[in-house]
Protein backbone atom coordinates (compact mmCIF):
# COMPACT_ATOMS: atom_id res chain seq x y z
CA UNK A 1 0.00 0.00 0.00
CA UNK A 2 1.49 3.29 -1.04
CA UNK A 3 -0.08 7.06 -0.45
CA UNK A 4 1.91 8.67 -2.97
CA UNK A 5 5.46 8.54 -2.08
CA UNK A 6 5.31 6.81 0.77
CA UNK A 7 5.48 2.62 0.71
CA UNK A 8 3.28 2.39 3.99
CA UNK A 9 3.16 -1.87 3.33
CA UNK A 10 5.90 -3.28 1.56
CA UNK A 11 5.54 -6.52 0.13
CA UNK A 12 3.23 -7.39 3.34
CA UNK A 13 2.20 -11.17 3.93
CA UNK A 14 0.33 -12.80 6.23
CA UNK A 15 -1.47 -16.12 6.64
CA UNK A 16 -4.12 -16.50 8.84
CA UNK A 17 -5.51 -20.07 10.27
CA UNK A 18 -8.82 -20.36 11.51
CA UNK A 19 -9.46 -19.64 15.17
CA UNK A 20 -5.63 -18.38 15.70
CA UNK A 21 -5.44 -15.32 17.59
CA UNK A 22 -2.20 -13.15 16.03
CA UNK A 23 -0.55 -9.96 17.11
CA UNK A 24 0.65 -6.90 14.70
CA UNK A 25 3.22 -5.06 16.66
CA UNK A 26 5.68 -2.58 15.79
CA UNK A 27 6.71 0.92 16.46
CA UNK A 28 4.24 3.75 15.51
CA UNK A 29 3.73 4.79 12.13
CA UNK A 30 4.90 1.03 11.40
CA UNK A 31 1.70 0.35 9.54
CA UNK A 32 -0.12 -1.48 11.62
CA UNK A 33 -3.19 0.37 10.70
CA UNK A 34 -2.73 1.19 7.23
CA UNK A 35 -3.20 -2.91 7.20
CA UNK A 36 -6.50 -2.94 9.21
CA UNK A 37 -7.63 0.10 6.33
CA UNK A 38 -6.60 -1.91 3.63
CA UNK A 39 -8.24 -5.63 4.67
CA UNK A 40 -11.57 -3.71 5.59
CA UNK A 41 -11.85 -1.98 1.81
CA UNK A 42 -11.02 1.36 3.50
CA UNK A 43 -8.20 1.90 1.31
CA UNK A 44 -7.79 -0.23 -1.84
CA UNK A 45 -4.32 -1.23 -1.89
CA UNK A 46 -1.57 -0.47 -4.66
CA UNK A 47 -0.65 -3.81 -5.11
CA UNK A 48 -1.49 -7.39 -4.22
CA UNK A 49 -4.43 -9.81 -2.97
CA UNK A 50 -6.80 -10.17 -0.30
CA UNK A 51 -8.50 -13.85 0.05
CA UNK A 52 -10.96 -15.13 2.75
CA UNK A 53 -11.94 -18.11 2.80
CA UNK A 54 -10.56 -18.18 -0.82
CA UNK A 55 -12.81 -15.37 -1.74
CA UNK A 56 -11.29 -11.84 -3.26
CA UNK A 57 -11.75 -9.64 -1.04
CA UNK A 58 -9.91 -6.69 -3.50
CA UNK A 59 -11.96 -3.82 -5.14
CA UNK A 60 -14.69 -4.75 -2.25
CA UNK A 61 -16.68 -2.11 -0.39
CA UNK A 62 -16.35 -2.03 3.22
CA UNK A 63 -19.90 -3.28 4.07
CA UNK A 64 -19.52 -5.93 1.42
CA UNK A 65 -16.64 -7.23 3.57
CA UNK A 66 -18.13 -6.55 6.75
CA UNK A 67 -21.24 -9.36 5.16
CA UNK A 68 -18.07 -11.57 4.36
CA UNK A 69 -17.24 -11.51 7.80
CA UNK A 70 -14.27 -9.16 8.51
CA UNK A 71 -14.95 -6.73 11.94
CA UNK A 72 -12.98 -3.99 13.55
CA UNK A 73 -12.45 -2.14 16.32
CA UNK A 74 -10.99 1.75 15.58
CA UNK A 75 -7.57 2.91 17.46
CA UNK A 76 -9.42 5.91 18.12
CA UNK A 77 -13.16 4.67 19.42
CA UNK A 78 -16.19 5.51 16.92
CA UNK A 79 -18.83 4.63 18.24
CA UNK A 80 -22.79 6.54 17.76
CA UNK A 81 -22.28 9.00 20.46
CA UNK A 82 -26.31 10.12 20.73
CA UNK A 83 -27.78 6.63 20.26
CA UNK A 84 -27.81 4.68 23.04
CA UNK A 85 -25.89 1.96 23.95
CA UNK A 86 -27.89 -1.10 22.83
CA UNK A 87 -28.54 0.91 19.68
CA UNK A 88 -25.03 0.84 18.51
CA UNK A 89 -24.88 -3.11 18.86
CA UNK A 90 -28.10 -2.86 16.96
CA UNK A 91 -26.91 -0.75 13.87
CA UNK A 92 -24.64 -3.82 12.60
CA UNK A 93 -27.51 -6.29 13.37
CA UNK A 94 -29.35 -3.94 11.04
CA UNK A 95 -26.69 -4.24 8.73
CA UNK A 96 -26.75 -7.78 7.87
CA UNK A 97 -30.63 -8.08 7.59
CA UNK A 98 -31.59 -9.69 4.26
CA UNK A 99 -35.62 -8.54 4.62
CA UNK A 100 -36.40 -6.78 1.67
CA UNK A 101 -36.50 -2.70 1.98
CA UNK A 102 -40.19 -2.85 1.65
CA UNK A 103 -40.66 -5.15 4.13
CA UNK A 104 -38.93 -2.43 7.08
CA UNK A 105 -40.97 0.38 5.36
CA UNK A 106 -44.56 -1.69 5.32
CA UNK A 107 -43.27 -2.75 8.96
CA UNK A 108 -44.72 -5.89 7.94
CA UNK A 109 -44.62 -9.08 10.41
CA UNK A 110 -41.54 -10.26 8.42
CA UNK A 111 -39.88 -7.36 10.05
CA UNK A 112 -40.74 -7.21 13.51
CA UNK A 113 -39.86 -11.27 13.43
CA UNK A 114 -36.70 -10.02 12.59
CA UNK A 115 -36.31 -7.03 15.04
CA UNK A 116 -36.97 -8.56 17.64
CA UNK A 117 -34.26 -10.99 16.74
CA UNK A 118 -32.10 -8.21 16.30
CA UNK A 119 -33.05 -6.92 19.91
CA UNK A 120 -32.29 -10.26 21.32
CA UNK A 121 -29.07 -10.55 19.80
CA UNK A 122 -27.87 -7.43 21.17
CA UNK A 123 -29.09 -7.52 24.32
CA UNK A 124 -27.24 -11.53 24.28
CA UNK A 125 -24.05 -9.21 23.65
CA UNK A 126 -24.53 -6.46 25.89
CA UNK A 127 -25.28 -8.99 28.80
CA UNK A 128 -21.59 -11.08 27.77
CA UNK A 129 -19.57 -7.82 27.76
CA UNK A 130 -21.28 -6.45 31.25
CA UNK A 131 -22.73 -3.63 29.50
CA UNK A 132 -26.42 -4.59 29.98
CA UNK A 133 -26.73 -1.70 32.65
CA UNK A 134 -25.71 1.11 30.58
CA UNK A 135 -28.54 -0.28 27.65
CA UNK A 136 -30.16 2.53 27.24
CA UNK A 137 -27.33 5.50 28.12
CA UNK A 138 -26.20 7.24 25.29
CA UNK A 139 -22.57 6.16 24.22
CA UNK A 140 -21.03 9.25 23.99
CA UNK A 141 -21.37 9.14 28.38
CA UNK A 142 -20.20 5.95 29.17
CA UNK A 143 -16.50 5.89 30.42
CA UNK A 144 -13.70 5.16 28.45
CA UNK A 145 -13.10 1.87 29.36
CA UNK A 146 -16.63 1.07 28.41
CA UNK A 147 -16.75 2.81 25.42
CA UNK A 148 -13.74 0.11 24.76
CA UNK A 149 -16.02 -2.89 25.36
CA UNK A 150 -18.77 -1.07 23.50
CA UNK A 151 -16.65 -1.05 20.33
CA UNK A 152 -15.82 -4.82 20.59
CA UNK A 153 -19.56 -5.48 21.46
CA UNK A 154 -20.67 -3.75 18.08
CA UNK A 155 -18.08 -5.24 16.17
CA UNK A 156 -19.20 -8.52 17.34
CA UNK A 157 -22.78 -7.74 16.46
CA UNK A 158 -21.64 -8.49 13.04
CA UNK A 159 -21.22 -11.94 13.49
CA UNK A 160 -17.38 -11.98 12.12
CA UNK A 161 -14.86 -14.66 11.42
CA UNK A 162 -12.38 -12.22 11.76
CA UNK A 163 -12.14 -9.68 14.16
CA UNK A 164 -9.38 -6.84 13.70
CA UNK A 165 -8.69 -4.88 17.14
CA UNK A 166 -6.77 -2.03 16.87
CA UNK A 167 -4.96 -0.89 20.38
CA UNK A 168 -8.28 -2.21 22.53
CA UNK A 169 -6.27 -1.47 25.65
CA UNK A 170 -5.65 1.87 24.95
CA UNK A 171 -6.72 4.41 27.36
CA UNK A 172 -7.15 1.85 29.80
CA UNK A 173 -5.36 1.42 33.23
CA UNK A 174 -3.25 -1.91 33.51
CA UNK A 175 -6.23 -3.39 35.77
CA UNK A 176 -8.93 -3.06 33.05
CA UNK A 177 -6.32 -3.94 30.68
CA UNK A 178 -5.74 -7.22 32.23
CA UNK A 179 -9.29 -7.40 32.51
CA UNK A 180 -10.12 -6.79 28.81
CA UNK A 181 -7.51 -9.49 27.62
CA UNK A 182 -8.49 -12.42 29.40
CA UNK A 183 -12.34 -11.38 27.51
CA UNK A 184 -10.99 -11.23 24.76
CA UNK A 185 -9.15 -14.43 24.96
CA UNK A 186 -12.59 -15.96 26.57
CA UNK A 187 -14.47 -14.42 23.42
CA UNK A 188 -12.29 -15.82 20.79
CA UNK A 189 -13.33 -19.34 21.79
CA UNK A 190 -17.05 -18.80 22.53
CA UNK A 191 -17.47 -17.22 18.79
CA UNK A 192 -14.45 -19.22 17.35
CA UNK A 193 -12.72 -15.78 15.95
CA UNK A 194 -9.62 -15.65 14.45
CA UNK A 195 -8.13 -12.87 15.41
CA UNK A 196 -5.74 -10.34 14.33
CA UNK A 197 -4.95 -7.56 17.40
CA UNK A 198 -2.69 -4.29 17.23
CA UNK A 199 -1.68 -3.96 20.88
CA UNK A 200 1.51 -2.05 22.32
CA UNK A 201 1.69 -3.97 25.28
CA UNK A 202 3.96 -6.61 25.47
CA UNK A 203 2.87 -8.34 28.17
CA UNK A 204 -0.39 -9.39 26.71
CA UNK A 205 0.57 -9.60 23.05
CA UNK A 206 3.39 -12.14 24.27
CA UNK A 207 1.12 -13.83 26.31
CA UNK A 208 -1.81 -14.38 24.73
CA UNK A 209 -1.01 -14.85 20.85
CA UNK A 210 0.23 -17.88 19.32
CA UNK A 211 2.06 -15.59 16.85
CA UNK A 212 3.51 -12.12 15.47
CA UNK A 213 4.16 -10.38 13.15
CA UNK A 214 6.49 -7.19 13.59
CA UNK A 215 6.15 -4.26 11.07
CA UNK A 216 8.72 -1.39 10.70
CA UNK A 217 8.23 1.17 8.50
CA UNK A 218 6.20 -0.64 6.74
CA UNK A 219 8.07 -3.90 6.24
CA UNK A 220 8.05 -7.03 8.36
CA UNK A 221 10.78 -7.47 10.24
CA UNK A 222 9.33 -10.99 12.22
CA UNK A 223 6.78 -13.20 11.44
CA UNK A 224 7.46 -15.96 14.52
CA UNK A 225 6.04 -17.58 17.77
CA UNK A 226 6.69 -14.67 20.52
CA UNK A 227 9.72 -16.50 22.30
CA UNK A 228 11.67 -16.03 18.87
CA UNK A 229 10.24 -12.42 18.09
CA UNK A 230 11.31 -11.62 21.68
CA UNK A 231 14.53 -12.24 20.96
CA UNK A 232 14.95 -11.24 17.53
CA UNK A 233 17.92 -8.58 17.34
CA UNK A 234 15.88 -6.50 14.32
CA UNK A 235 12.69 -6.50 16.82
CA UNK A 236 14.55 -5.05 19.64
CA UNK A 237 16.32 -2.76 17.42
CA UNK A 238 13.47 -1.22 15.97
CA UNK A 239 12.01 -1.15 19.10
CA UNK A 240 15.06 0.47 20.69
CA UNK A 241 16.28 2.94 17.98
CA UNK A 242 19.05 2.24 15.66
CA UNK A 243 22.01 2.24 18.23
CA UNK A 244 19.95 0.64 20.93
CA UNK A 245 20.55 3.59 23.22
CA UNK A 246 16.97 5.30 23.05
N1 LIG B 1 -4.46 8.01 4.22
C1 LIG B 1 -3.14 8.19 4.33
N2 LIG B 1 -2.49 9.06 3.54
C2 LIG B 1 -1.15 9.24 3.64
N3 LIG B 1 -0.38 8.58 4.51
C3 LIG B 1 -0.95 7.70 5.33
C4 LIG B 1 -2.36 7.46 5.31
N4 LIG B 1 -2.66 6.52 6.24
C5 LIG B 1 -1.50 6.22 6.83
N5 LIG B 1 -0.48 6.92 6.30
C6 LIG B 1 0.95 6.81 6.66
O1 LIG B 1 1.31 5.46 6.65
C7 LIG B 1 2.24 5.18 7.69
C8 LIG B 1 1.68 4.08 8.56
O2 LIG B 1 0.59 4.59 9.32
P1 LIG B 1 -0.29 3.67 10.29
O3 LIG B 1 -1.37 4.52 10.81
O4 LIG B 1 -0.66 2.43 9.56
O5 LIG B 1 0.77 3.33 11.43
P2 LIG B 1 0.57 2.53 12.79
O6 LIG B 1 1.56 1.43 12.79
O7 LIG B 1 -0.86 2.17 12.97
O8 LIG B 1 1.02 3.61 13.87
P3 LIG B 1 0.47 3.91 15.36
O9 LIG B 1 1.15 2.91 16.27
O10 LIG B 1 0.95 5.29 15.63
O11 LIG B 1 -1.01 3.79 15.34
C9 LIG B 1 2.45 6.50 8.44
O12 LIG B 1 3.62 7.10 7.93
C10 LIG B 1 1.23 7.29 8.07
O13 LIG B 1 1.49 8.67 8.12
MG1 LIG C 1 -2.29 2.67 14.33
Amino acid sequence: MSFGGLMALNNFSLALAPGELHGLIGPNGAGKTTVFNVLTGFYQPTEGEMLLNGIRLNGLSPPAISRLGIARTFQNIRLFEELSVLENVLVPLHGRSRLPVWQAVLRTPGFWREERRARDQAWELLARLALQPYAREPAGRLPYGLQRRLEIARALAARPQLLLLDEPAAGLNPQESAALMSLLSALQQEYSLTILLIEHNMKFVMHLCERLTVLDHGLIIAQDAPAAVRTDPRVIRAYLGADGSA
